[in-house]
């Protein structure tokens, strides 16, 4: 299904962002458009966690969508023959922990077996360029934190060194299409790049996931569930970071090498639960006037979860120039504006199959 065309056949080659109508995709293709001329076109399946909502506002004309599933091999031969992209950026992935625990089969079909395909497509069609092409070619794999497994309080933070000890089904998942991609480069040359991140919080986040889920329930009403004692440590990047350091991966990061890339900012889940409630307090105060931690909840906690994750992101500093902007509390006060501006996307995007997942994860804690 294509909504946008590309008008101008002679304008410069296209990106391929898979998994474009999630959170992170989105958010890219909005910075990419706002920063480069290049067009974009965007192949999502359109899971749950994919919403058309999330570009909507996007009427530039260079941007393309196509609906079809990473792993669907005639459809991406065909959509990179005709495109002809640059460069594939992919971030299709199932992205959320507790839905691994519950059901893994569709992070080892898109995580490891899409990814599998994608890059084979990938090849056959790099294989295919003439010789600048093939030379301008990049694959970039975004993934995260999370392969490298838990850290302890005094550990120092994960560098691109660290062994991968995936503790998750989704971590396990993304550490095997890490692997994947890698070897498409050491064995077949493949132009790639992977950039392993920190956990993401800011606009078009799907509510499953930590601060859109607090932030909802709150205003709901309903209480705010607290894995465990609370005391899990992430470290958190605005996604405007995220997508500005991928843009510097693609645009020098060197063949075959891994990037971390991450917030500096290490922060306890009751922490950053305590400033949404305070956040929440003085942006839209409860009718009572009470605080909206007397809704914090605390609940069973995750099996298998993992302690803490920190980012040592020297190499992204020091090798390509890149910083974070956002602090985290600026970052999260624009956060939670965005969300209270924004009421309808998140009434649209929690659909009856959002509520089933809710019973199926919160019921039993
Ligand atoms: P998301 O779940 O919000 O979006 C994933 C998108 O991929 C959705 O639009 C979905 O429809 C699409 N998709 C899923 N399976 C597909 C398939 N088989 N073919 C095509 N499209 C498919 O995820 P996100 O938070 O935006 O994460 C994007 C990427 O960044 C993922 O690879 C994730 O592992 C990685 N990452 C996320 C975070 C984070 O904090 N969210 C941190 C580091 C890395
Ligand atoms: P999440 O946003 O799912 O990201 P990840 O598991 O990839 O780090 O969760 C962030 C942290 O918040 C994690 O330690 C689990 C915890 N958490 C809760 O305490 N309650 C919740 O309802 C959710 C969704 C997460």
């Amino acid at each position: 299904m294509s909504v946008f065309q590309i008008p101008d056949p002679a304008a410069s080659s296209p990106i391929l962002v898979t998994g474009g109508a999630g959170f992170i995709g989105s958010n890219f293709i909005r910075l990419w458009l706002a920063r480069e001329t290049a067009p974009v076109v965007n192949l999502d399946k359109l899971t749950y966690a994919g919403n058309l909502e999330n570009f909507s506002d996007l009427t530039d004309r260079r941007l393309e969508f196509v609906r079809g599933d990473i792993g669907d091999v005639k459809l991406v031969k065909d959509l990179l023959a005709r495109i002809r992209p640059r460069a594939i950026l992919n971030f299709a992935a199932e992205s959320h922990v507790d839905r691994s625990i519950h059901g893994p089969d569709d992070f080892i079909a898109t995580n490891v077996v899409g990814t599998f395909r994608l890059l084979e497509c990938a090849r056959d069609y790099w294989q295919r360029l003439d010789a600048a092409e093939r030379e301008a070619f990049r694959f970039l794999h975004v993934s995260t934190d999370e392969v490298y497994g838990t850290l302890a309080a005094s550990d120092p933070a994960f560098s691109e060194t660290n062994a991968f000890k995936p503790n998750s089904p989704y971590a396990a998942s993304k550490a095997a299409s890490d692997h994947l991609v890698r070897a498409w480069h050491h064995t077949y040359g493949l132009p790639v790049v992977t950039t392993n991140c920190s956990n993401n919080y800011g606009p078009y986040q799907f509510p499953e996931k930590l601060i859109p889920l607090m932030i909802h329930n709150a205003l709901s009403g309903k209480p705010l569930p607290v894995y465990g004692d609370g005391m899990q440590v992430r470290d958190w990047l605005h996604v405007e970071d995220h997508c500005e350091a991928i843009r510097c991966v693609l645009a020098k990061g060197r063949l075959g090498e891994t990037y971390n890339i991450g917030g500096n900012s290490e922060k306890a889940n009751i922490d950053v639960v305590h400033t949404l409630c305070d956040i929440l307090d003085t942006e839209r105060p409860r009718a009572d006037g009470n605080s909206y931690k007397e809704q914090i909840a605390f609940v069973k906690d995750r099996p298998g979860h993992d302690r803490r994750y920190a980012i040592d992101a020297a190499k992204m500093t020091g090798e390509l120039g890149w910083t974070p902007k956002e602090t985290f509390e600026t970052g999260l006060l624009q956060t939670v504006r965005w969300y209270l501006a924004n009421p309808t996307w998140t009434e649209r995007v929690i659909s009856g199959a959002y509520r089933d997942w809710i019973q199926k994860n919160y019921s039993a804690r």
